[in-house]
């Protein structure tokens, strides 16, 4: 079988070194030169467009950025192997190195035997590309409560998506029972899940393109493919959870992005659809009811030793001047908040109420940049903010910033510092003590 070749990226201001780095990469026959900038965030946009598998990375140039962009695509893209070079020695660079997720640091100026003797090294993880690497991701919303966002972040954030990588989403009301996306977005399905679900083994592309529901937004270019829940009750009992499989298996192999609106009944169907999901969006909200019932699934979550990694709590109708903190949330679910959703009743029921998205009205527009910011952090495109620092020499790079994906500095959700203790510390301990009163019981009865 013929082996496809290795493509590669090189990212590298010095034209001396960049005219190495080609005639050394041509002279490698499974190696193929994809392309090369001289600007980190290009780099970036082509990584993530074109996913090479092996990337030379000049850190002499913007030390602090060019990391900051490795640990993005360390991240993000996990399977390209990056190179790094400079003229810095020692430890410290070594070990920035490597906790960005570069595999190798050459000490400059370069040579062919060095470029040649660290592909040789890395050889045997450039190997063809995973199956895995073609196919879509699914990212269901959920929440063990009803009434806290869920349907409303799908759909947003479905529309978002699709606005930031400028291809079309797919959307799926997975509330078999009482699904609220034809209501939301004011469309009348040609077809819904029952039809797919009876029809599966006959979907393919050309098939989902006439059967599901398009929604185009004309403000943004957003573009939107549902497949909606049955039209009637009783024909919700009529899908397996087989079928959801089939079917989110067949919508992944033809978008980019899945996103599932749930319910809030953890049955098998709901299950599959968490089981696939690469990202888990777990909605929950600042006050004591949605605290505990989130704190029982994750218990439940920890029994079943589901992999915690990839849910990611989303705080709905947030307030900064709450008296329960978002520390106090962390602390007490033991899990880091992923995003905050600001509270806007008007402009979210308005928006439900007229049928149309968030983004469409004039009083949404700071919601509708909230689910744009949670688009770019779940898909790796850069921040707005950030891709402008890496495009401007000495601004402060915001962005990037794995751990636990918190959302990015700069984002207008990182709480600043000097709003640190809002409440005083009596009425905090007494709303800790309250938490934690109402969690112990929760665990002594689970
Ligand atoms: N960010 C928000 N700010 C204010 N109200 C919100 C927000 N998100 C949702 N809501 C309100 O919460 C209610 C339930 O939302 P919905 O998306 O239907 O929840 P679910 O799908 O979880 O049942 C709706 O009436 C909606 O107006
Ligand atoms: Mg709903």
């Amino acid at each position: 079988m013929a082996q496809s070749r290795i493509p590669v990226l090189i990212i590298e201001q010095d034209g001396h070194a960049r005219e190495l780095l080609c005639n050394t990469i041509a002279a490698i026959p499974v190696l193929s030169l994809l392309a090369e900038t001289d600007s980190l965030f290009y780099g970036y946009e082509l990584v993530r467009h074109n996913r090479p598998r092996l990337v030379f990375l000049n850190l002499n140039e913007q030390l602090d950025k060019g990391l900051d962009m490795a640990r993005r695509i360390s991240r993000y893209f996990p399977d390209t192997v990056m190179v790094a070079s400079g003229n810095y020695t020692g430890p410290d660079i070594l070990r920035a190195c490597m906790e960005a997720g570069i595999r190798d640091y050459l000490i400059r100026p370069l040579d062919a035997e060095d470029i040649h003797r660290v592909f040789a090294k890395h050889q045997a993880m450039l190997g063809p590309h995973d199956e895995r690497d073609q196919t879509g991701r699914i990212l269901s919303v959920f929440s063990n409560k009803g009434g806290l966002g869920k349907t409303t972040i799908a759909v947003n954030l479905a529309l978002s998506l699709s606005e930031v990588i400028r291809k079309p989403v797919a959307l799926v009301d997975l509330n078999l029972q009482l699904g609220d996306i034809t209501t939301f977005l004011d469309i009348e399905p040609k077809q819904t899940i029952v039809d797919i679900a009876r029809n599966i083994g006959r979907v393919d592309a050309a098939y989902l393109e006439t059967s599901l529901a398009q929604y185009h937004c004309n403000a943004n270019g957003a573009q939107v493919y549902i497949l909606a829940d049955p039209l009637h009750l009783e024909e919700a009992e009529e899908v397996t959870a087989e079928q959801v499989n089939a079917v989110l298996t067949v919508l992944k192999a033809s978008f980019e992005y899945v996103i599932v609106d749930t319910t809030s009944t953890l049955d098998t169907k709901t299950l599959t659809a968490l089981d696939l999901s690469d990202d888990v969006l777990l909605v929950s909200m600042v006050n004591l009811p949605s605290i505990r019932s989130t704190q029982r699934l994750l218990g439940l979550f920890n029994r079943l030793e589901y992999n915690l990694d990839k849910v990611k709590l989303v705080l709905n109708r947030y307030m900064a001047n709450d008296e329960i903190t978002v520390e106090d949330v962390e602390e007490t679910l033991e899990h880091a908040v992923f995003w905050k959703i600001p509270n806007n009743y008007p402009v979210v029921m308005t928006a439900i109420n007229r049928g149309i998205p968030i983004a469409l009205l004039d009083g949404g527009k700071a919601l509708d940049k909230t689910f744009r910011e949670l688009a770019r952090q779940l898909s790796g495109i850069l921040p707005e903010e950030s891709a402008s620092a890496l495009n401007t020499a000495g601004a402060p790079a915001g962005g990037a910033n794995g751990s636990h994906g918190r959302p990015p500095n700069g984002s207008p959700f990182t709480k600043p510092e000097a709003s640190a203790d809002v409440s005083s510390q009596t009425g905090k301990s007494i709303i800790l003590r309250l938490l934690r009163n109402v969690l112990s019981k929760n665990t002594q009865k689970a």
